[in-house]
């Protein structure tokens, strides 16, 4: 590997997870059983992936650890906030995601991953009622709670380096304002004087974690980092940033299939997507002001690759639609349904019927593993703000909006941005060939 002025991986990486739900603790317990040898990664693109570097006689395909320097699973020292009190293994057992059999191995390991109290506010998540709260007066309180955790969890545990990851409950949909969201001298005025409407409790752990020195990866759909104001912050602290929303299964399909209808100048005319699924994710997402956030979100994939401006004939007000329902005997076990109506030659019209039966949180488990581990490396690497190329993560990519910059949802296109950015930290050169 070539040194390429990126400071090593030595010592502990903490990983701090807001929520210790289904998807929080499908991760923990995936990376502590593949510590012991009793699990397989599938899925994570840091343990699997191999990129090429160099090109013609000089082109070799290597994994990321061998082109960049990434935190071993052996370094890694997991921690939580949550607003029920269950430690990691009964939050698991909880979830039903994983069997038994899958947990009990490193079950002494979990019960010592106990959540930390949570800055919450019923408010942003109405279906939550948990006691495992944080005592706080403002917003500001809630910071300065949770820069005190994170610098009590660094230092008990002997890291080196900390990530914060929002594994949480999908908050309510908070519009960006450009009055407070705009500069940072007004988000930290709002803190300090308690305006509830327009901080959301993830931008407290936000705000924290960047002053606190420790990359932030918002994994719901969130405005919490998609303000000027936070990557103003990260400009300051000189921390990365990424989100929004883990890209898992329906969006994830969607980004992988509509390249195929634009790649080969097909129209569409609508695109229907439905989910049933029964996890607290799922019944969060039931209350109308939390899927708002979702449907944003989810909603923001297409337009970006299907464009009416670029193709009128093909692409004009076609009709996109997402639903998510709450139905609890299916659990973490998501059905999703996507219905394309396409047209082709002299606009004759087809459909396209996609039915995923896929599991929620093993579909995002590795991308926490991912993201985490790449946050850190880039942190490493001097890297910092919104993080574009970990955009092949995400459902929603964050981008500079406010210099006219689109978010890019083609997963191909996504995952050329993520192999260059690995390229370039390991001092090869950046290429757009396929491979
Ligand atoms: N599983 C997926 O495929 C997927 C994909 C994209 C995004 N997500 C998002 O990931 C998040 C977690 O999903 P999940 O299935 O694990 O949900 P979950 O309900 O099982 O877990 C979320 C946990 O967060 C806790 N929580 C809520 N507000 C909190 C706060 N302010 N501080 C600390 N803890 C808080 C809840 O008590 C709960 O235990 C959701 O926002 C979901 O939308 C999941």
């Amino acid at each position: 590997m070539k040194n390429n002025g990126i400071v090593p991986a030595n010592g502990k990486l903490g990983i701090m997870v807001v929520g210790c739900g289904a998807v929080a603790t499908t991760f923990m317990t995936g990376v502590l059983m593949v510590r012991k040898g009793l699990a397989k990664p599938v899925g994570s693109m840091t343990q699997y992936d191999k990129i090429r570097v160099g090109k013609g006689a000089d082109k070799k395909y290597l994994h990321y650890s061998d082109i960049v320097p990434l935190a071993k699973l052996e370094d890694i020292v997991f921690g939580c906030w949550d607003v029920y009190p269950q430690n990691a293994y009964q939050a698991a057992m909880y979830a039903e995601v994983l069997s038994e059999k899958d947990i009990n191995p490193v079950r002494d390991e979990l019960e010592k991953i106990v959540p930390l109290k949570a800055a919450f506010d019923k408010n942003y998540a109405k279906r939550l009622d948990g006691e495992n709260v944080k005592d706080c007066k403002t917003r500001w309180d809630m910071v300065e709670a949770l820069r005190a955790d994170i610098r009590n969890f660094k230092q008990e545990n002997n890291c080196d380096r900390v990530v914060v990851i929002w594994a949480a409950s999908t908050e309510i949909y908070v519009p960006v304002d450009e009055k407070v969201h705009g500069t940072l001298a007004a988000l930290e005025e709002a803190m300090k004087a308690d305006d509830r409407e327009h901080i959301a409790p993830s931008m407290c752990y936000a705000y924290a974690s960047l002053m606190e020195s420790a990359p932030f990866i918002m994994g719901a759909p969130n405005t919490t980092v998609d303000i000027p104001a936070m990557w103003e912050l990260a400009e300051k602290t000189k921390m990365p940033i990424s989100g929004k929303d883990f890209k898992t299964g329906q969006t994830l399909v969607k980004s992988g299939f509509a390249p195929i209808i634009g790649t080969r100048c097909l129209g569409l005319s609508g695109w229907f997507s439905t989910n049933i699924l029964g996890n607290r994710d799922g019944l969060v997402l039931d209350e109308p002001d939390n899927f708002r956030t979702k449907e944003v979100s989810k909603l923001s994939t297409l337009e970006t690759i299907l464009k009416a401006e670029e193709q009128p004939d093909l692409y004009t007000d076609y009709y996109h639609k997402v639903r998510i329902n709450y139905y609890p005997p299916r659990n973490d076990n998501k059905e999703g349904w996507d219905n394309i109506d396409i047209f082709g030659w002299m606009g004759y019209p087809m459909q396209i019927k996609i039915n995923f039966l896929c599991r929620d949180s093993i579909l995002a488990a590795p991308l926490l593993l991912d993201l985490t581990l790449l946050s850190d490396l880039a942190a490493r690497a001097g890297r910092y703000g919104i993080q574009r190329f970990l955009s092949f993560f995400l459902k929603s990519p964050m981008h500079d909006y406010t210099q006219g910059e689109e978010a890019v949802n083609n997963l191909y296109q996504q995952y050329t941005m993520l192999k260059n950015a690995i390229r370039e930290m390991g001092g090869y050169e950046a290429d757009e060939e396929i491979d």
